[in-house]
């Protein structure tokens, strides 16, 4: 079925956001901030969400500055109240909700064994539990209105494939990705599509990684980035990642759910959902030692690797890849 909001205002088509409104958590910086301006950009109404208040007012002039229309809203997402406030400001400031960015999050790295229980559930609270109470006040607006709608969910690589050093972000990313696919099914018949966004970016979040140090000093400096960073490592700025955001919000994806997408510097993905990458069967049921026996021979050539392998920063691409459309 097409679901979205094409057709509510007469002319408005492909990626024009004219008429829209929409809310993107933690988009006082970084790729928050890149996804308020694109939308605002398009032609969007934004609401801005942060718990830096300071940044938060930064964007909303940056976007008034550019001729947009934005608001702020200081809070931290994760609490029901602050979702019901987000939703409560489209309507107040800009009379309804069309999409959604979760965006807003925090690291806390640590290996299994050093990790706290709090910095496990503040970043739980802040991805997963941030994304399905925000996710599901918008939801209940939109399902009311009646005219479809857009939730756009931000994954990880580290979601995607596990990532050394981070439980707690890998969880929630893993099961944010787990909710895209969930609620593209619940909300279909409401013409709200539901996807996720995997990005990759430059932003404070990627500085704080080691071997990208150099990288995020060099996009300070306003210098290019080699190819194989900006294709194989898929890191760009967070300007890169934005219009995937406005493309999903827009008309133009009406058709489009359940889908994460992989997007950063040159590259754009589309991820596969989980599937039996070998499949064996054993009459009247298994035993230990028969699952030993069909792990040789039948699975173990299929064993799947943990954790994302990159190339070194400093590899020459094997071969000169042709630029996409
Ligand atoms: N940068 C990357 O390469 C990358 C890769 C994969 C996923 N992501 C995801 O993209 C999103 C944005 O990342 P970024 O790199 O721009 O990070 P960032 O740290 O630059 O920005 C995150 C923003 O969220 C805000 N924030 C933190 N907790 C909040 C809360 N509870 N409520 C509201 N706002 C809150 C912060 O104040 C900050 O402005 C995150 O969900 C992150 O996990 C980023």
């Amino acid at each position: 079925m097409s679901a979205g909001v094409s057709g509510a205002s007469a002319g408005v088509s492909g990626t024009d956001l004219t008429g829209r409104v929409a809310v993107v958590t933690g988009s006082g910086r970084g790729l928050g901030l890149a996804y308020a301006r694109a939308l605002a950009a398009a032609g969007a109404s934004v609401v801005v969400n942060d718990v830096d208040a300071a940044t938060a007012q930064a964007a909303v002039d940056a976007i008034t500055a550019d001729g947009g229309a934005a608001v702020a809203v200081v809070a931290p997402v994760g609490p029901t109240e602050t979702a019901d406030a987000l939703v409560a400001a489209a309507v107040e400031s800009f009379g309804r909700l069309d999409a959604l960015v979760t965006n807003a999050g925090v690291l806390r790295d640590r290996v299994l064994w050093k990790m706290t229980d709090d910095d496990f559930d503040l970043v739980v609270a802040t991805h997963l539990r941030g994304t399905f109470t925000t996710a599901r006040a918008a939801a209940v607006h939109m399902r009311e209105r009646g005219e479809g709608g857009r939730l756009v969910l931000v994954g990880s690589p580290a979601g995607q494939h596990g990532n050394f050093g981070q439980t707690s972000y890998a969880a929630a990313k893993a099961g944010i990705v787990a909710m895209a696919r969930t609620w593209s099914l619940e909300l279909a018949r409401a013409g709200i599509t539901v996807n996720a966004v995997v990005p990759t970016a430059i932003t404070a979040m990627t500085a704080t990684i080691p071997v990208y140090q150099g990288v995020a000093e060099a996009y300070d400096r306003g210098e290019p980035l080699p190819p194989v960073v900006r294709r194989e490592h898929a890191l760009g700025g967070p300007e890169d990642v934005a219009p995937l955001v406005v493309w999903l919000a827009s008309a133009a994806a009406a058709d489009v759910t359940g889908q994460a997408f992989g997007i950063g510097g040159d590259k754009l993905s589309l991820y596969t959902y989980s599937e039996e990458v070998g499949v064996t069967y054993h009459d009247g049921g298994w035993t230990a030692d028969a699952i030993g026996q069909a792990w040789e021979g039948a699975l173990a050539a299929h064993r799947q690797a943990s954790g994302i392998t990159l190339p070194p920063l400093d590899a020459p691409l094997d071969a000169p890849l042709e630029p996409a459309g």
